[in-house]
């Protein structure tokens, strides 16, 4: 059987998110703390298949991409040079009857206060989303930082340090994961909008005349990495910005929207930045980011394509895109169909009987050391074991029964159609390998 896509609220997520293991929410023994969550041992194993396939995806024809870790803080200059600390709001407006604070862009205020219903508001104010420190004990302008609101800037700063210590020639790229911060004034969407969140960036260097050329090109790219990893792509979709639209970096920008149950939202943002960041870090530092070209003996300032995408908002565009509710044997379940290469555990394995384990302990060992995740799942009768795979995506899962101490085969279930196939244990690593080439199957 083949199970088929269903739609799922955010709230029944959200939930098995934390039933689960994924997600919590940040200090959930004393509250929580709104717009940042962590993340549990599924999700941490969801997180690094995310990267895993990002950085698998970096690979291309045109030239090398090199990956750098950049710090978290960053002094004022840098954010001043970025233009963050003059244009990086949004606007902000609160009703004076409840007090609740909304973004005045992003909220119907047709019918008053949607909180309260009342129509009395402030003045639009624009609050500045980056979250600000003080290096040591001084209170002074040049001790001031701040979190960064993206990675990008890390790159940018570190342009000439990586050209000159990393044997790489024009046009080559930079890429960076880690964190990001954005003290947003309405989180919402449980991993949509966050105030702690990780971004995967890639910053392509080029000569200008080629940046438009190189911004279709990873416009492919990237929807080829959508593909990869198992998204319907019926649900993807690519929008240009209009210019109103346009970030104060950007020449042009793409976004890939993702088809949410809230509607088309951006996924991922493909902007060209032309020369903009590398030439406003020249003129703040003093120190000269232009390249020299040895064929036409003169320098010129590199333009940027950047694809920048969060890892959240791809988890929980994984979790809305895998979700199903099917029947099996006249039994409901829940089904993340997650590809293999996305899925946090490849395979469980599951003992017949108490007498049995040994040998399943044995078989486990070597499918890790295979360098895939795997688990032991040994309570409750077989049926209740598949339900509790099936719903944290779990695509293989292998039985050991008595006939497998006499013939030496164990019994693999696939996720998706439930058809259970018996081979050799010993050529189970080899089908684990061939299985996690398979696109999704349902
Ligand atoms: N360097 C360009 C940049 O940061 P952006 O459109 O502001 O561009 C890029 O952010 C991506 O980062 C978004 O497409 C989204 O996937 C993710 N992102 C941005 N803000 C986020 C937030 N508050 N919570 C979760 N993810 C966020």
């Amino acid at each position: 059987m083949k199970s088929s896509e269903t739609s799922v609220s955010l709230e029944t997520l959200v939930s098995l998110c934390k039933r689960r293991g994924f997600v919590y929410p940040a200090a959930d023994i004393y509250g929580g703390i709104n717009g940042i969550y962590d993340f549990g041992p599924l999700g941490t194993l969801l997180k690094k298949n995310i990267r895993k396939a990002w950085l698998a995806s970096l690979e291309n024809d045109r030239g090398p991409i090199v990956e750098i870790e950049g710090s978290l803080l960053a002094p004022e200059a840098v954010w001043k040079a970025s233009g963050h600390v003059e244009g990086f709001h949004d606007p902000m407006i609160d009703c004076k009857n409840c007090k609740h604070r909304f973004r005045s862009d992003d909220t119907d205020f047709s019918k008053g206060c949607p909180s309260c219903g009342k129509n009395d508001f402030t003045d639009i104010r624009n609050f500045n989303m980056m979250f600000k420190t003080q290096l040591g004990a001084l209170e002074s302008a040049a001790a001031t930082c701040y979190l960064r609101p993206e990675t990008a800037q890390a790159i940018f700063v570190n342009f000439k340090n990586v050209l000159t210590t990393a044997r790489v020639k024009m046009p080559f790229g930079i890429a960076q994961a880690g964190k990001a911060f954005r003290n947003e004034i309405t989180p919402k969407q449980f991993l949509f909008r966050m105030r702690e969140f990780e971004q995967m960036e890639i910053e392509w260097f080029c000569k200008p005349e080629t940046s438009n050329d190189y911004l279709t090109f990873w416009i492919e790219h990237r929807l080829a990495f959508y593909k990869a990893i198992g998204i319907n792509t019926e649900k993807i979709r690519i929008r240009e910005h209009e210019k109103h639209e346009l970030a104060h970096y950007a020449a042009r920008c793409v976004d890939v929207e993702y088809n949410f149950p809230f509607g088309w939202k951006e996924l991922e943002g493909i902007a060209h930045r032309g020369a903009f960041d590398l030439t406003q870090h020249t003129t703040h530092s003093g120190k000269d980011l232009a390249v020299f070209d040895e064929e036409t003996r003169e320098s010129y300032m590199p333009h940027v394509v950047e694809s920048s995408i969060g890892v959240d908002r791809l988890f929980l565009t994984l979790l809305f895109d895998s979700y199903r509710e099917d029947e099996v044997e006249g039994e409901k379940r829940i089904v993340l169909a997650f590809a293999p290469s996305i899925a946090p555990i490849t395979v469980a394995f599951m003992p017949l009987a108490k007498k049995l384990s040994e040998p399943v302990e044995k078989l486990y060992r070597a499918v890790k050391e295979a360098g895939f995740t795997a688990q032991i799942d040994e309570s409750g009768s077989i049926g209740k074991r598949y339900r509790r795979q099936d719903e944290i995506g779990t695509p293989f899962c292998v039985t050991y029964d008595f006939d497998s101490e006499q013939d030496h085969c164990v019994t693999v279930r696939d996720r998706d159609t439930t058809k259970q196939e018996r081979i050799p244990a010993d050529q189970l690593i080899d089908y684990l390998k061939n299985q996690m080439k398979k696109e999704r199957t349902a």
